[in-house]
Protein backbone atom coordinates (compact mmCIF):
# COMPACT_ATOMS: atom_id res chain seq x y z
CA UNK A 1 0.00 0.00 0.00
CA UNK A 2 1.58 3.74 -0.57
CA UNK A 3 2.37 5.54 2.39
CA UNK A 4 -0.15 8.43 2.93
CA UNK A 5 3.25 10.99 3.83
CA UNK A 6 6.59 10.88 3.05
CA UNK A 7 9.76 12.08 4.64
CA UNK A 8 12.36 14.76 3.04
CA UNK A 9 14.69 16.82 4.37
CA UNK A 10 13.59 19.60 7.07
CA UNK A 11 14.76 23.00 4.91
CA UNK A 12 15.32 26.40 6.63
CA UNK A 13 12.35 27.77 4.78
CA UNK A 14 10.19 25.40 6.69
CA UNK A 15 10.58 26.92 10.15
CA UNK A 16 7.95 29.22 9.81
CA UNK A 17 5.29 26.43 9.79
CA UNK A 18 7.36 24.80 12.44
CA UNK A 19 6.96 28.39 14.72
CA UNK A 20 3.17 28.08 14.07
CA UNK A 21 2.59 24.93 14.78
CA UNK A 22 4.28 25.20 18.23
CA UNK A 23 2.39 27.78 19.48
CA UNK A 24 -0.88 25.60 19.17
CA UNK A 25 -2.44 25.53 22.40
CA UNK A 26 -2.36 21.63 22.10
CA UNK A 27 1.24 21.51 20.97
CA UNK A 28 1.92 24.12 24.15
CA UNK A 29 -0.04 21.53 26.04
CA UNK A 30 1.29 18.27 24.94
CA UNK A 31 4.90 19.27 23.53
CA UNK A 32 6.02 23.07 24.71
CA UNK A 33 5.80 24.93 27.64
CA UNK A 34 5.34 28.64 27.11
CA UNK A 35 4.69 30.30 23.30
CA UNK A 36 7.93 31.03 21.16
CA UNK A 37 9.05 33.12 19.07
CA UNK A 38 10.16 32.63 15.64
CA UNK A 39 13.87 33.53 16.64
CA UNK A 40 13.57 30.78 19.76
CA UNK A 41 12.10 28.31 16.73
CA UNK A 42 15.10 28.81 14.73
CA UNK A 43 17.63 28.45 17.60
CA UNK A 44 15.89 25.15 18.73
CA UNK A 45 16.50 23.69 15.28
CA UNK A 46 20.09 25.45 14.76
CA UNK A 47 20.94 23.30 18.28
CA UNK A 48 19.17 20.22 17.31
CA UNK A 49 21.34 20.20 13.95
CA UNK A 50 24.32 20.81 15.90
CA UNK A 51 23.88 17.71 17.97
CA UNK A 52 23.62 16.21 15.20
CA UNK A 53 19.83 15.30 14.88
CA UNK A 54 18.17 13.83 11.67
CA UNK A 55 15.31 16.17 10.81
CA UNK A 56 12.57 15.52 7.89
CA UNK A 57 9.47 17.29 7.24
CA UNK A 58 6.39 15.74 5.84
CA UNK A 59 4.73 16.07 3.21
CA UNK A 60 1.41 14.77 2.13
CA UNK A 61 0.39 13.62 -1.36
CA UNK A 62 -0.02 17.35 -1.90
CA UNK A 63 3.45 17.86 -1.36
CA UNK A 64 2.00 20.18 1.54
CA UNK A 65 4.44 20.28 4.43
CA UNK A 66 2.32 18.63 7.22
CA UNK A 67 4.72 17.65 10.37
CA UNK A 68 8.39 17.40 11.75
CA UNK A 69 9.87 14.47 12.87
CA UNK A 70 13.28 13.44 14.26
CA UNK A 71 15.94 10.86 15.67
CA UNK A 72 17.65 12.76 18.43
CA UNK A 73 20.32 11.63 21.02
CA UNK A 74 21.69 8.87 18.67
CA UNK A 75 24.50 7.09 20.13
CA UNK A 76 25.67 5.11 17.44
CA UNK A 77 27.87 2.62 19.78
CA UNK A 78 24.46 1.32 21.39
CA UNK A 79 22.53 1.90 18.54
CA UNK A 80 19.75 3.67 20.18
CA UNK A 81 17.71 6.74 19.46
CA UNK A 82 15.13 8.97 20.56
CA UNK A 83 12.20 9.52 18.39
CA UNK A 84 10.25 12.87 18.43
CA UNK A 85 6.80 14.12 16.09
CA UNK A 86 4.95 17.36 15.70
CA UNK A 87 2.18 17.57 13.19
CA UNK A 88 0.63 20.65 11.74
CA UNK A 89 -3.22 21.31 13.76
CA UNK A 90 -4.66 21.27 10.60
CA UNK A 91 -3.49 17.72 10.00
CA UNK A 92 -3.91 15.95 12.78
CA UNK A 93 -5.98 12.48 13.07
CA UNK A 94 -5.59 11.99 9.06
CA UNK A 95 -3.22 9.13 9.32
CA UNK A 96 -0.37 10.90 9.02
CA UNK A 97 1.67 10.71 11.89
CA UNK A 98 1.56 7.22 11.96
CA UNK A 99 3.00 6.69 7.92
CA UNK A 100 5.86 9.02 9.02
CA UNK A 101 6.34 7.43 11.94
CA UNK A 102 7.43 3.72 10.34
CA UNK A 103 8.91 5.31 7.57
CA UNK A 104 11.19 7.25 10.55
CA UNK A 105 11.51 4.13 12.09
CA UNK A 106 12.58 2.02 8.82
CA UNK A 107 15.10 4.74 8.62
CA UNK A 108 16.25 4.21 11.93
CA UNK A 109 16.14 0.71 11.81
CA UNK A 110 17.49 0.24 8.29
CA UNK A 111 20.00 3.28 7.18
CA UNK A 112 21.54 4.24 10.78
CA UNK A 113 22.05 0.25 12.09
CA UNK A 114 19.73 1.65 15.13
CA UNK A 115 18.58 -1.31 17.01
CA UNK A 116 16.28 0.49 19.74
CA UNK A 117 14.39 3.64 19.24
CA UNK A 118 12.51 5.20 22.45
CA UNK A 119 10.61 8.51 23.26
CA UNK A 120 9.15 10.29 25.87
CA UNK A 121 5.45 11.61 25.88
CA UNK A 122 3.24 13.15 28.74
CA UNK A 123 1.40 10.57 29.99
CA UNK A 124 -2.03 12.97 29.44
CA UNK A 125 -1.40 12.61 25.93
CA UNK A 126 -3.72 10.27 24.76
CA UNK A 127 -3.55 9.82 21.19
CA UNK A 128 0.35 9.89 21.14
CA UNK A 129 0.38 7.20 23.53
CA UNK A 130 -2.18 5.10 21.89
CA UNK A 131 -0.17 5.61 18.12
CA UNK A 132 3.31 4.73 20.02
CA UNK A 133 1.51 1.59 21.16
CA UNK A 134 -0.29 0.93 17.58
CA UNK A 135 3.80 0.76 16.39
CA UNK A 136 4.49 -1.34 19.06
CA UNK A 137 6.57 0.84 21.75
CA UNK A 138 5.96 -0.91 25.49
CA UNK A 139 5.67 0.87 28.21
CA UNK A 140 9.01 0.85 29.92
CA UNK A 141 8.62 3.05 32.75
CA UNK A 142 7.12 6.33 34.19
CA UNK A 143 8.89 9.49 35.24
CA UNK A 144 6.23 10.70 38.40
CA UNK A 145 4.81 14.32 37.88
CA UNK A 146 7.64 15.15 35.87
CA UNK A 147 6.01 18.47 33.96
CA UNK A 148 3.72 21.24 35.22
CA UNK A 149 1.25 21.46 32.87
CA UNK A 150 -2.44 23.51 33.34
CA UNK A 151 -1.67 23.84 37.05
CA UNK A 152 -1.41 20.34 37.38
CA UNK A 153 2.22 17.82 37.53
CA UNK A 154 1.61 15.46 35.14
CA UNK A 155 3.64 12.17 34.51
CA UNK A 156 6.34 11.75 31.94
CA UNK A 157 6.32 8.11 30.08
CA UNK A 158 9.39 6.32 28.30
CA UNK A 159 8.34 3.91 25.99
CA UNK A 160 10.94 2.11 23.49
CA UNK A 161 11.11 -0.21 20.89
CA UNK A 162 13.46 -2.76 19.75
CA UNK A 163 14.69 -4.13 16.20
CA UNK A 164 13.63 -7.82 16.73
CA UNK A 165 10.61 -6.52 17.85
CA UNK A 166 9.50 -4.31 14.77
CA UNK A 167 10.96 -6.93 12.69
CA UNK A 168 8.39 -9.66 14.34
CA UNK A 169 5.44 -7.35 14.25
C1 LIG B 1 0.37 12.85 18.36
C2 LIG B 1 0.47 13.07 16.83
C3 LIG B 1 1.93 13.04 16.41
C4 LIG B 1 -0.28 11.92 16.14
O1 LIG B 1 -0.26 12.13 14.76
P1 LIG B 1 -1.64 12.13 13.93
O2 LIG B 1 -1.31 12.29 12.51
O3 LIG B 1 -2.56 13.14 14.54
O4 LIG B 1 -2.16 10.66 14.27
P2 LIG B 1 -2.83 9.61 13.26
O5 LIG B 1 -3.96 10.27 12.53
O6 LIG B 1 -1.76 8.98 12.44
O7 LIG B 1 -3.46 8.57 14.28
C5 LIG B 1 -2.67 7.59 14.85
C6 LIG B 1 -3.50 6.63 15.66
O8 LIG B 1 -3.89 7.23 16.89
C7 LIG B 1 -5.27 6.95 17.14
N1 LIG B 1 -5.91 8.19 17.55
C8 LIG B 1 -6.13 9.27 16.80
N2 LIG B 1 -6.72 10.22 17.53
C9 LIG B 1 -6.87 9.72 18.76
C10 LIG B 1 -7.40 10.23 19.99
N3 LIG B 1 -7.89 11.47 20.06
N4 LIG B 1 -7.37 9.43 21.08
C11 LIG B 1 -6.86 8.17 21.00
N5 LIG B 1 -6.33 7.65 19.88
C12 LIG B 1 -6.34 8.41 18.78
C13 LIG B 1 -5.90 6.48 15.90
O9 LIG B 1 -6.60 5.31 16.24
C14 LIG B 1 -4.77 6.21 14.94
O10 LIG B 1 -4.60 4.86 14.67
P3 LIG B 1 -5.30 4.17 13.38
O11 LIG B 1 -4.83 4.94 12.17
O12 LIG B 1 -4.78 2.76 13.39
O13 LIG B 1 -6.76 4.28 13.61
C15 LIG B 1 -0.19 14.44 16.42
O14 LIG B 1 -1.56 14.42 16.73
C16 LIG B 1 0.46 15.66 17.06
O15 LIG B 1 1.42 16.21 16.52
N6 LIG B 1 -0.06 16.09 18.23
C17 LIG B 1 0.45 17.27 18.93
C18 LIG B 1 1.89 17.15 19.35
C19 LIG B 1 2.20 15.84 20.04
O16 LIG B 1 1.47 15.40 20.88
N7 LIG B 1 3.35 15.24 19.65
C20 LIG B 1 3.81 14.01 20.26
C21 LIG B 1 4.54 14.32 21.51
S1 LIG B 1 5.22 12.89 22.26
Amino acid sequence: MTEKVKLRAFEQEDIKHLHKWYNNAESIFMVGRTPMTFEETEQLVFNMRNAGTIIMGIENNDEELVGWIHLSNIVQEHGRAEIGILMSPDYRGHGYGKSAMKQMIEMGFNQLRLNKIYLTTRGINERAIALYKKLGFILEGSLRQHSFIDGKYVDTIFMGLLLQDWRNM
